[in-house]
C-alpha cells in the first residue's frame, strides 16, 4: 500500500523549549502509523535565517542553499503537521519565516496543526496559523489538536503524557488528515 510523506515540523525554536515533549509524543506516535512515512523537520535545527531571498518564492529562483534544502524538503511531502506553541496570543515567528520562504511547495497540501498552551491550549495561535497557511494554499485542517495547560502533563523525565481526550484528538485528526491527503494527491496529479 501507498504511504503518503507527512513532514512534523517543529516550530518552537527556544533553548529549554517545553513543546519539544509534544512533538516527540506526536512522532512517536506517528512512526507506528501505517499511511504515513514520517520526517521531522525542526525549525531549531534547519535554522533558517530571516527571510533572506530577493525574489518572491512564487518563481522559485532561490539564491541561497538553506532555500533550496528548505524547498526540496517541504516539495517532496504530501502532508505536513505543525507543533505550534502559543506567544502573545500568536503564533511564532520561526513558522511565519519558514512558511515565507516557499509558495508552490506548499499547495494543495493538508496541514495537521497540534497546538499547546496555557488554559487556551495555544488556540489563538492556531487559528491565526490557518491565515498564513491558506494563503499558501495549504488546507489546514478543521480537527486539531490542542492542549491546554500541557505543561502539567509533562512528566520529571520531560515525557508528555496525553490523556483519553488527547487521543481522540489524536484519532479524529489523523482520520481526516489521511483523507485530505489522498485528495489532495489526487487533485496535484490529476486537476491541476
Ligand atoms: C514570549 C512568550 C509569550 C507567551 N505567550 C503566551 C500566550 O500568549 N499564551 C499562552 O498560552 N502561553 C504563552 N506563553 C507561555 C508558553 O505557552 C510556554 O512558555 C511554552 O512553554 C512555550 O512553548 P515552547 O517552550 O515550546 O517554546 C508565552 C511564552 C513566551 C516565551
Amino acid at each position: 500500500m501507498e504511504k503518503f510523506k507527512l513532514k512534523i515540523i517543529i516550530t518552537s525554536t527556544r533553548d529549554e523549549r517545553q513543546g519539544i515533549s509534544v512533538a516527540n509524543w506526536f512522532t512517536d506516535k506517528m512512526n507506528s502509523n501505517e499511511n504515513f512515512d514520517v520526517e521531522v523537520l525542526d525549525l531549531k535545527k534547519i535554522n533558517l535565517p530571516m527571510l533572506d531571498e530577493p525574489t518572491h518564492p512564487r518563481l522559485q529562483q532561490y539564491r541561497y542553499e538553506h532555500t533550496k534544502e528548505w524547498s526540496k524538503k517541504i516539495g517532496e511531502a504530501d502532508a505536513y503537521a505543525f507543533v505550534i506553541p502559543e506567544y502573545n496570543y500568536s503564533l511564532p515567528p520561526a513558522l511565519v519565516n519558514a512558511v515565507d520562504y516557499l509558495y508552490k511547495e506548499w499547495n494543495y497540501k493538508p496541514a495537521a496543526l497540534i497546538s499547546y498552551g496555557g488554559i487556551s491550549a495555544g488556540l489563538r495561535s492556531a487559528q491565526m496559523s490557518k491565515l498564513l497557511l491558506t494563503t499558501v494554499k495549504l488546507v489546514p485542517l478543521t480537527e486539531g489538536i490542542s492542549i491546554p495547560l500541557f505543561s502539567k502533563k509533562i512528566n520529571e523525565q520531560g515525557v508528555f503524557i496525553s490523556d483519553d481526550s488527547i487521543d481522540r484528538s489524536f484519532d479524529t485528526m489523523m482520520d481526516e488528515l489521511l483523507k485530505w491527503t489522498k485528495g489532495l494527491k489526487y487533485m496535484r496529479e490529476n486537476i491541476i
